[in-house]
């Protein structure tokens, strides 16, 4: 039995997992709240927390996987991309236990993690065509298997994460606003307001979010001076916004999978836990034959399970780290990445 041990503290999620033989066993995330009041991550905020939480969120998923620490084969952990602060608190709690432990240390990408994150509940075939939208990310890949993924588009500016949570922020629902437009969005029409979807007329793969935030703006301003919206207006401009954001993931993805001639659309990340995204991308690849899979939503925003399956590929190909691994901020345009052993 491979029983792995990972950390995830990229963003502002504190979160622990063990991960047995590549099953998830037991999970632990802690959202931080801190945030809540400033719209967004407030990157010192977000290191404290980590520190104050880690050690709490270590002892908790092994009490709950009845898994010691002596049972241990190795500790995974999410080196990069994210906030260096709190990727530092996981990467020094990781190199401490595998000093003490005497076990192996495995370095995690997060985005090859929240990619492979799909597999921790669904049996995936590849080559698939992978789409991340998170807070952070907006990435299309087209990943030929485990390690290897090419980057066919990224966005140029903000993430659709972000234009979901500064739109919210714009209508007063607070951080984080995915969740807030999803639920809201229910009770709305997404017909009811046109917002642009941005470069989906332009040849490539990349995406733009920054005009739809823009264009969110202006329009509260231009048609109701930038007072408080009846209730059934924010359910509308919600619904329509989104409408916008979700049209523009799917448009580029299924644009992706003609390209390459892929049938097959896997879909992660905190924005895959959006309710119209999930069945707007269903009905369009019923209609084209084309295989959808996603995750479920604890599995779609940040968390330490998706560490611990890549960590037990690694595993398995032997590829460990050292103690000179460190935290690195961004890796956006990286054209592969890979999790090959270096020969
Ligand atoms: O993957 P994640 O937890 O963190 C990053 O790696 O960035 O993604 C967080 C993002 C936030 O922007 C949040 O608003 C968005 O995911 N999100 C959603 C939903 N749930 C979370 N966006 C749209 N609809 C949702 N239901
Ligand atoms: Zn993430």
């Amino acid at each position: 039995m491979v029983n792995i041990l990972a950390i995830e503290t990229s963003c502002d999620d504190t979160s622990t997992s063990v991960v047995v033989d590549g099953k998830v066993v037991s999970l632990f995330i802690s959202s931080q709240k801190e945030h809540n009041e400033w719209g967004g991550v407030v990157p010192e905020l977000a290191s404290r927390t980590h520190l104050k939480v880690i050690g709490f969120a270590l002892k908790k998923v092994l009490q709950d996987s009845s898994i010691k620490l002596s049972d241990l084969n190795a500790i995974a952990v999410t080196t990069e991309p994210g906030l260096v602060g709190s990727l530092l608190v996981g990467v020094n709690s990781a190199k401490g236990l595998s000093v003490a432990l005497n076990i192996p240390l495995i370095s995690v990408n997060h985005i090859e993690a929240h990619l492979l994150s799909v597999l921790i509940d669904n049996k995936v075939e590849f080559p698939f065509v992978g789409l991340v939208a998170s807070g952070g990310h907006t990435l299309l890949y087209d990943v030929k298997g485990i390690g290897e993924y090419v980057l066919l588009g990224a966005t140029r500016d903000d993430a659709a994460g972000e234009a979901f949570d500064k739109g919210a922020k714009m209508l007063g629902l607070g951080y984080p606003g995915g969740p807030m437009i999803d639920e809201l969005s229910k009770k709305g029409d997404p017909l009811k307001y046109n917002f642009p979807r941005p470069l989906t007329n332009k040849p490539g793969l990349d995406f733009s979010f920054s005009g739809i935030k823009t264009a969110l703006r202006y329009f509260l301003r231009d048609n109701f001076d930038n007072q408080l919206l009846t209730d059934q207006n924010l359910y509308d401009v919600c619904a329509s916004y989104q409408e916008a954001i979700v049209e523009t993931l799917i448009k580029k993805t299924l644009k992706s999978c003609k390209i390459l001639g892929n049938k097959r659309i896997v879909v992660v990340g905190g924005c895959s836990a959006n309710s119209r995204l999930k069945n707007l991308m269903s009905i369009n690849c019923k209609k084209k034959n084309i295989e959808f899979f996603t995750t479920k939503p604890i599995y779609s925003t940040d968390n330490a399970a998706m560490i611990g399956i890549v960590a037990y590929e690694k595993y398995k190909s032997k590829v460990f780290s050292d103690l000179t691994i460190t935290a690195k901020s961004n890796m956006i345009r990286a054209k592969i990445i890979s999790n090959k052993k270096a020969t």
